[in-house]
């Protein structure tokens, strides 16, 4: 069945066009109840705890295991672990041992060819959403790079700008702005600049012109293009997307005849592809496989790009995906950059982050009393799920999991450590950070040759 989410947005489209032919008052107080109605369906459907799982909305009571089920990819399991413990001879990252990265797509497939000697590059990517990154989008990248530094690989990162300028209505000058901010975010994760490429959609693309593809596109509906050119739901993206390429090509300006948003996809897509990038990997572009750290909810742009590979001779890339980082007021959906208070900012000072986590949901007891007697909720926990991700001492992690659990330490112990942990975090990163150049911002944006990087100590000329 459709989800719900995809209804409500076909019905915003409708009152949108409608709205574009109104002609009398009493039509534009009938649009203005519709629309009004529509928000009140939407803000009933989000309230729900149905899983709703999109490239741009988490909610609802999660089922990981069902997602795996639903979308087709594989759980990690101990003995997958143990194999990378192995061929990488280093401790799994906290984040794969205690099954935070818990599914993956033919990362089997990559330690063969792996142990084989063959290397292969990392692909991720960041949609800048917001000045400053939270804690929950520092994961993935801590975990690249400690895929990057195990494996000794390449890795290209992609920030889509266009995309936030799409769904997040930003200009295209203020997303290519966050987009260089965030950049230096992630350079402050310490990746190595002689094996890591970063590219912001809108620049590698094509300038300006690129820009008003976007922009163009934001102004008409799927369902305009249809009955403009009479495309069915057979007709390939390509051709739903070219009248917005023919529209900049002749006029340069926003004008009437766009698709909506399908060249973003198209581009989440093809940094799977090797030959996407010939002045990186020159020469041996024809033996790269690819392989994408990312969150579960990113697994349908690259499902996609799974079906279409074969059909243009590439090899499919391999995924390894995560859980979401959990809010700290629930246990539903993950942190999000749009509500502050359910975030801990990279940019918040100690004082903050230890109101943020005073706050957090807990799941402590009611009063000391019925603590001691059934110990903590665990599963409830976010301060305990958060103390999981960063602290990197097992036994002291299996002590506060026992004593807590078992009502033998109280939720506010939790909650201090974890502050000081955190606050550690976040000031080793702001210090990082702080050292991050425009220079160096610009060295790892430059296209390069990174094909040294893919190959053994031994064999590097
Ligand atoms: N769409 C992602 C986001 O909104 C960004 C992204 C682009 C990405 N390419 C990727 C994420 C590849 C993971 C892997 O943040």
């Amino acid at each position: 069945m459709e989800m719900k989410e995809t209804r409500i947005e076909r019905i915003q489209q409708l009152i949108d066009e409608e709205r574009s032919s109104i002609h009398t008052p009493q039509e534009a107080t009938i649009i203005q109840k519709m629309s009004q109605l529509l928000d009140e369906l939407r803000s009933l459907s989000e309230s729900s705890s149905e899983q709703v799982v999109t490239p741009w909305t988490v909610h609802g009571t999660i089922d990981y295991r069902k997602m795996i089920e639903i979308f087709g990819c594989k759980e990690i399991d101990e003995s997958l672990i143990d194999r990378v413990e192995r061929l990488t001879s280093r401790r799994a990252h906290v984040f794969l041992r205690r099954g935070f990265f818990y599914a993956h797509r033919d990362l089997d497939k990559i330690l063969d060819c792996y142990e084989r000697g063959e290397k292969f590059y990392l692909y991720t990517g960041r949609g800048p959403s917001s000045e400053s990154l939270h804690l929950g989008h520092l994961i993935p990248f801590l975990f690249t790079k400690y895929l990057q530094d195990a494996f000794e690989v390449p890795l290209v990162i992609q920030i889509t700008d266009d995309e936030k300028c799409i769904w997040k209505k930003l200009k295209p000058e203020d997303s290519k702005r966050l987009g260089r901010e965030n950049v230096k975010d992630i350079i402050a994760c310490g990746f190595d600049v002689k094996k890591t490429f970063i590219f912001s959609n809108f620049d590698t693309v094509g300038g300006s012109f690129y820009e008003n593809m976007v922009e163009a596109g934001k102004c008409v509906t799927l369902n305009k293009i249809r009955s403009t050119f009479g495309f069915t739901g057979e007709d390939c993206v390509s051709k739903i997307s070219f009248p917005m390429v023919q529209v900049c090509l002749f006029v340069r300006v926003c004008v009437y005849y766009a698709s909506n948003n399908v060249f973003s996809i198209h581009l989440q897509a093809v940094p799977s592809f090797p030959s996407s990038f010939p002045d990186l990997f020159p020469g041996i572009m024809d033996k790269l496989r690819c392989l994408i750290p990312c969150a579960i909810d990113q697994d349908p742009y690259f499902r996609m790009t799974r079906d279409v590979a074969p059909r243009l001779g590439y090899r499919k890339p391999a995924l390894i995906e995560s859980k979401f980082f959990p809010a700290l007021r629930g246990k539903n959906g993950k942190m999000s950059a749009s509500d502050a208070n359910s975030a801990i900012y990279l940019n918040d000072s100690a004082k903050d982050i230890k109101r943020k986590i005073n706050s957090a949901v807990t799941g402590g007891r009611d009063n000391m009393e019925d603590q001691i007697k059934y110990g903590a909720n665990l599963k409830e926990d976010i301060p305990f799920q958060y103390l999981s991700f960063f602290l990197e001492d097992d036994a002291e992690l299996e002590h506060i999991r026992k004593e807590y659990g078992e009502g033998r330490m109280q939720s506010g112990q939790v909650k201090k450590r974890l502050a000081e942990v955190v606050v550690e975090v976040v000031e080793k990163h702001r210090n990082a950070r702080a050292a991050v150049t425009e220079e160096m911002v610009e060295e790892f944006m430059a296209v390069r040759d990174l094909s040294q990087a893919c190959l053994s100590k031994e064999t590097r000329v």
